[in-house]
């Protein structure tokens, strides 16, 4: 996981661990737990190790584009086929056991969804026709190549049940990225890794100039939502341009008239649906602003409302123990890993 070919080898000769995110300390978690349900069921002792090879994937943008979208079917299938299995597990501990990976695995595909959305805009059709092209060509090589393919879609029943799943995931996931403001996006995004790089792979100061001007390009063409529909991009730059002209107003209202939104930090909540109401009845006079810039005023304090939510989210809360941020605080955002290397889902 963002390592090249080069500091792969390195990690391996050197006895290193070849990716150190929480996202493969997830997907390492699965591989034991799987193991340990197979032994407990069927009395076999399955190898631990993951039977895929990593993907290689060289520097350039389709590249990176076909990476992004086929970590999405990934991690698609991969929560799917666990939720079928979760339905099917007859015992509850079982149950227990198998929807704790299911939430990783949607998790994962949440992460991969924002960045598609972040990089390409929202394109909720289009992201699932390539979902499931690639899809199709995955099932049919598992089908082929995996010990297991032949019993893939041998039981109808269990087949539309997967369909069903897949359906129902992807409906689920779009639903919930809709609701996710490009400004958060931007701040998860962007907020830059704070993994220190192999010492044995410090650049030459040209190197480093040159991979700095690539990051720079990508960064401006991320921000500028170069790869955005014209449409959608000339929207979502007016409405980010409006928020930014009018921060300070934006904020005075927030702490004055919104409570900072406190209280608020679950969706769909009673506090949540109060403050969205108070948002919706605003007078927003004395801005100097007519009916549609009003509504795009209202608009933003909805998206900062999100992007509180987000950021305050309870598992955040609780893993780190500490107070409720303020809004606006956006740098403290952690930034997930957004790349998976294997294929294991
Ligand atoms: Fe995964």
């Amino acid at each position: 996981m963002g390592k090249n070919e080069a500091q792969a080898k390195y990690a391996a000769e050197h006895g290193l661990p070849w990716c150190e995110s929480a996202w493969c300390a997830e997907e390492r978690r699965h591989s034991n737990a799987f193991a340990r349900i197979i032994e407990r069921l069927v009395n076999i002792s399955p190898s631990r190790e993951n039977p895929n090879e990593p993907m290689v994937v060289t520097a350039d943008e389709p590249a990176a584009v076909r990476h992004i979208i086929s970590r999405q079917v990934v991690e698609w299938n991969a929560s799917s086929s666990y939720i079928v299995m979760a339905a099917h597990s007859s015992s509850s501990d079982l149950r227990v056991l198998v929807r704790n990976i299911v939430r990783d695995e949607i998790k994962h595909l949440s992460i991969l969804s924002s960045a598609d959305a972040y990089l390409f805009g929202p394109r909720p059709w289009r992201r699932f026709v390539d979902w499931v092209k690639l899809g199709i060509g995955n099932y049919r090589n598992t089908r082929a190549v995996r010990s297991s393919g032949d019993l893939l879609g041998g039981n109808p029943v269990l087949a539309v049940e997967g369909i069903v799943a897949h359906l129902l995931t992807a409906f689920y996931v779009s639903k919930w990225l809709r609701t996710v403001p490009l400004r958060t996006l931007a701040a998860v995004f962007e907020t830059p890794s704070q993994l220190p790089d192999f010492a044995a792979f410090s650049p030459l100061p040209d190197q480093q100039a040159q991979s700095d001007e690539t990051l720079r390009k990508g960064k401006e063409k991320r921000l500028g939502l170069g790869r955005w529909d014209w449409e959608t991009r000339t929207k979502a730059l007016t409405q980010w341009q409006f928020e930014d002209a009018y921060a300070r107003t934006i904020e005075t209202i927030i702490s004055a008239e919104l409570d900072g939104f406190q209280g608020a930090e679950v969706r769909d909540s009673g506090r949540d649906v109060t403050i969205r109401k108070r948002i919706a009845s605003l007078a927003l006079d004395g801005h100097g602003l007519e009916a549609h810039g009003k509504r795009m005023l209202r608009s933003c304090l909805r998206d900062r409302l999100r992007h509180y939510q987000i950021q305050n989210n309870r598992h955040v809360l609780g893993r780190e123990a500490i107070p409720v941020r303020r809004e606006g605080d956006a740098r403290t955002m952690r930034r997930p890993a957004i790349v998976a290397a294997t294929e294991a889902g």
